[in-house]
């Protein structure tokens, strides 16, 4: 993404670098919900709404873009106005407009990022687009004094990956799947065993009822710090076939496939924390909210590492996560031309 801004020749500065405090008010619309934030210096969150869109979803039993993007055209006025509102500031507090790029769904991010470049233009401020990864991460410096450098661990409904982050702006991605996402293998699995949309949340509900040791699954075997759960998803598909329509012991299910998950993903975490020689790990991404991952995560704690998971609410998507980023991750301002991106390049 070129970055080139009249701002930056203005020569105003954003930051922990800045010298002074910094209201940064972000959009987030790459998905199902619509959202909007104003947050001080990156950590203290005056103002969070979200519109989620789950409702109109459920029915279809996953995201429907286009039906998205309309909801996200309706929302949008509302929930930037309800954020200005509980955070009692007007357009002239705010230091600069934030929204997401990508990766997402094109007409979504596209409601949301022309929002934010129109708030910029009409109040004369800076903009500047971030990567809803990112913002994913930094969602763990929201309420903390979390400092690089750490090891994420990110897994959402479209990526997973493990990243090295040596700065606040320095981060590698040292590890993804090779196949589906975390959520993406929730999701189906979810559905596999008819579970409505969003099938994570109530599966991770169900597997805290059943017993993780029931059926043995096949943990991916992928080289390095990369994963794949495609294998996984496959195995659950045949379990379930085995019972051939009699009544599935859902729970048992859930617990056994939860564990698998979990138990890979935190073992590359912790190889590669050791590896790097850091004493903190991190997780975010909609997945982190999962009970089993945090768990396992925390229990890292006892070998003595520091453990950081943002809230729930602060884990699924929300713009709080993006005027973080916009804080953290910016050097310097961008154009209002700058584009939305499906996918990360
Ligand atoms: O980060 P996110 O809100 O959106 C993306 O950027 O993808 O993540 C959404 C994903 C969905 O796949 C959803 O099923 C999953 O996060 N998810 C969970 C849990 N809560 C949300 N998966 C497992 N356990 C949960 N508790
Ligand atoms: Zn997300």
């Amino acid at each position: 993404m070129e970055k080139k801004s009249l701002f930056n020749e203005k020569n105003i500065k954003i930051g922990p670098d800045s010298g002074y405090d910094n209201y940064i008010m972000a959009i987030e619309s790459s998905c199902d919900e619509t959202a909007c934030a104003i947050v001080k210096n990156g950590r203290e969150v005056i103002s969070n709404i979200v519109a989620s869109q789950i409702k109109t979803h459920e029915k279809f039993g996953g995201v429907i873009p286009e039906i998205a993007a309309r909801e996200h055209l309706d929302s949008i006025n509302v929930v930037v106005q309800e954020a200005f509102d509980q955070s009692g500031l007007k357009p002239e507090d705010i230091t600069a407009f934030a929204g997401t790029v990508g990766p997402g769904l094109v007409g979504c991010l596209l409601v949301g990022l022309n929002a934010t470049k129109t708030l910029a233009l009409v109040h004369d401020k800076p903009f500047i687009g971030v990567n809803h990864l990112n913002a994913h991460l930094c969602a763990n410096y929201i309420d903390t004094d979390l400092k690089p450098p750490f090891m994420a661990l990110l897994v959402s409904g479209g990526h997973t990956q493990i990243i090295d982050v040596e700065s606040y702006s320095k981060q590698t991605i040292i590890g993804e799947t090779i196949d589906d996402a975390v959520g993406e293998a929730y999701d189906k699995v979810a559905r596999l065993i008819g579970l409505p949309y969003p099938g994570g949340p109530r599966l991770d509900k169900l597997a805290q009822e059943g017993n993780p040791q029931a059926f043995e699954l096949p943990e991916g075997k992928v080289d390095g710090y990369n994963f794949s759960f495609s294998g996984l998803k496959t195995a659950v598909l045949r379990l379930v076939k085995s019972f051939d329509g009699k009544e599935l012991p859902v729970n048992d299910i859930c617990a056994s496939f939860q564990e698998c998950v979990s138990k890979t993903l935190v073992k590359k975490l912790k190889k590669a924390v050791l590896e790097r020689g850091y004493n903190q790990v991190v997780i975010a991404g909609g997945v982190a909210a999962n009970s089993e991952i945090r768990k396992k995560v925390f229990d890292l704690e006892k070998d003595g590492f520091k453990v950081c998971a943002p809230p729930m609410k602060y884990c699924t998507d929300n713009a709080s996560m993006v005027a973080s980023c916009a804080y953290f991750n910016t050097n310097t301002f961008d154009d209002v031309d700058v584009e939305v991106f499906s996918r990360v390049k």
